[in-house]
């Protein structure tokens, strides 16, 4: 397997390979889990090489505690995927090698999306994501680069980026991959304990139970019990449950059966924040 820090010497290594490869992306911040060895098996199905960044991007995170506990094994990750596979190349490069200079965002309309749910609690959350994905994507120009649905937001913000950009690169969107208790794979997931854990599969029971009655009750109803049912578990702190449309992510109380929809939420345990969404129909 080979790892990377220096863009230069990675595009250089990516030349000498003949013919010209099919490059396939995976951008983590690391701490990887199966959800990112998933999407790393996908890639390497559909390309002939396969890059994965590991890089905790400090632009993307509004609060400085939040980034200092993102759980960080370099070592480990680097273990994990010589193990899974030796056609991988790990890319993970300095704050300065990636933003040549200032570690500064970018400011970005993306049509509103950037507003809603992750947006509006996380503010600049986006502009740090855009900005990350502009330089990785400028740099290796990879065929395919592929995003868990976890992060749904983030993944049509993603798309919306390659359409204003206009850049080659097809996003490929992924399925959750869960626990067997439910509870989505996470990087935050290392900062629980076993107990929360476990009682973390309450946010997929509450997703499941929005699916289920998604048609037989409105919106609004589902969004009122949701609600209430947090308020009820004195382990989470509810940041939000909305039920939206998956084009606009706006809001929705009434449902409209040419639409699609998704339940979304974000609640913290243990000062962990962790979020997670489902498709209604
Ligand atoms: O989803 C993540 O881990 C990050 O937001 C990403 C896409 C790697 C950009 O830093």
């Amino acid at each position: 397997m080979h790892v990377f820090t220096k863009t230069t010497y990675l595009l250089n290594h990516i030349e000498g390979l003949k013919p010209f490869p099919k490059i396939g992306f995976v951008p983590t911040m690391g701490a990887l889990h199966k959800g990112h060895l998933s999407l790393t098996e996908t890639s390497l199905i559909d390309n002939d090489i396969t890059i994965v960044s590991i890089f905790v991007n400090p632009t993307q995170f509004n609060n400085v505690e939040d980034l200092e506990k993102y759980p960080r094994d370099l070592q480990k990750d680097l273990e994990l995927l010589e193990n899974f596979n030796n056609k991988i190349i790990v890319f993970c490069p300095s704050p300065k090698e990636l933003y040549q200079g200032t570690v500064a965002s970018q400011q970005f309309n993306f049509e509103g999306i950037e507003n809603e749910m992750e947006g509006a609690f996380r503010p600049g959350h986006f502009d740090g994501v855009g900005t990350v994905l502009s330089l990785f994507f400028n740099a290796i120009t990879p065929n395919n680069a592929y995003f868990g649905e976890k992060d749904f937001q983030q993944l049509q913000i993603i798309k919306k980026l390659v359409e204003i950009k206009k850049m080659k690169t097809n996003i490929v969107g992924c399925p959750i991959f869960r626990e067997a208790n439910g509870l989505a794979f996470s990087s935050r997931n290392a900062r629980l304990s076993i107990e929360a854990k476990k009682a973390s599969s309450f946010i997929y029971h509450i997703l499941k139970n929005a699916k289920d009655n998604f048609g037989i009750k409105n919106a609004s109803e589902i969004t009122e019990e949701s609600i209430e049912a947090f308020k009820k578990n004195p382990l989470f702190e509810l940041e939000y449950f909305i039920i939206a449309e998956t084009k606009t992510l706006k809001t929705v109380n009434e449902i409209q059966p040419s639409k699609k929809y998704r339940a979304f939420i974000a609640a913290f345990i243990e000062e962990v924040r962790l979020i997670d969404n489902i498709a209604l129909n």
